[in-house]
């Protein structure tokens, strides 16, 4: 490898993954902060999350033989790992909403999902498929941290799904800049990397605008002016969910951003103890040997 980023994971970060198994039981249908907005908003990124993920996992596994530092190939493990993971419980997750009686929408939602993706496999080069990766990486890395710098946000999810998004979120921080290296080390275009981040959120925005409202108007509340007011508010208004990311996803337009230039590593090792401590994360993780994906 001919460059290095000048910053990088710090040590005592490991990507790590972990089985988890977690059993989605009597899960209300508003799960967060009792607001179907939130929670629907949330329902449709979980739509994307299967498939979406075995193509970050594909994009990166395309380039891994470029990589000969140690590190950095049992880093792609670790990412490759996890990623695979989290399509696993993000599968039973959907299948819960399908459960509650969102069938239609959880199945159409994951099968335009798996159109689009087979549309970005067939249409995009592998480079840009790999600049996709690390984009929406950036917006799953800003979003979990987010999550995780407000515990009452977190405290405002039902118990029973909490443990997923918390532990999704703490692994997406510590593989954020998987990635991004690779995609410096073998592509470094910052035109591309710039363009299809905005190519990317819109695809996402439009994607889960769409499937909110599929959701909304199972409950009957599409045309509650109200409660579709309350919960954009809480998506898009002054500290609302979505607004307080708007400086941090900024921050992947600097020609020098690093992912790791914010250093958030003691959020997620304090949601990790807090986890371990509840019983939600197993003490032993899977190992991550290296060549083993
Ligand atoms: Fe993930
Ligand atoms: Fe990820």
């Amino acid at each position: 490898m001919s460059r290095r980023a000048a910053i990088s994971k710090p040590e005592h970060v490991s990507i790590t993954p972990q089985r988890m198994d977690f059993a989605f039981e009597d899960v209300p249908r508003h799960w967060f902060r009792n607001d179907p907005v939130l929670t629907h908003f949330l329902n449709a990124l979980s739509l994307t999350f299967p498939d979406g993920e075995r193509f970050f996992v594909d994009a990166v596994r395309a380039f891994r033989d470029q990589v000969t530092d140690k590190t950095r190939q049992a880093e792609i493990s670790g990412f490759i790992g996890q990623e695979a993971m989290h399509s696993l419980e993000h599968d039973s997750f959907n299948d819960m909403l399908a459960s509650q009686g969102y069938r239609e929408e959880a199945e159409g939602g994951q099968k335009l999902a798996r159109h689009l993706i087979k549309q970005g496999r067939e249409r995009l080069s592998a480079k840009q498929q790999l600049a996709a990766t690390a984009a929406l990486e950036h917006i799953t890395a800003i979003l979990a941290n987010r999550l995780l710098k407000d515990p009452a946000l977190l405290e405002s999810m039902h118990p029973s799904v909490r443990a997923l998004w918390i532990w999704h979120a703490i692994e997406e921080i510590e593989h954020k800049a998987v990635a991004f290296d690779l995609y410096q080390d073998v592509v470094g275009s910052y035109r591309m990397r710039v363009r299809t981040l905005l190519a990317a959120t819109l695809a996402l925005g439009t994607y889960t605008g769409k499937y909110t409202w599929a959701f909304l108007k199972k409950d009957g509340l599409h045309r509650r002016p109200l409660v579709l007011a309350r919960g954009m508010w809480r998506l898009f208004g002054i500290n609302g969910v979505l607004t307080r990311t708007v400086p941090d996803f900024l921050t992947f337009l600097r020609p020098d951003f690093h992912p790791w230039q914010e250093d958030n590593s003691a959020l997620i090792a304090e949601w990790r103890a807090i986890l371990t401590a509840q019983g939600d994360v197993p003490e032993t993780a899977l190992p991550t040997a290296q060549g083993q994906h």
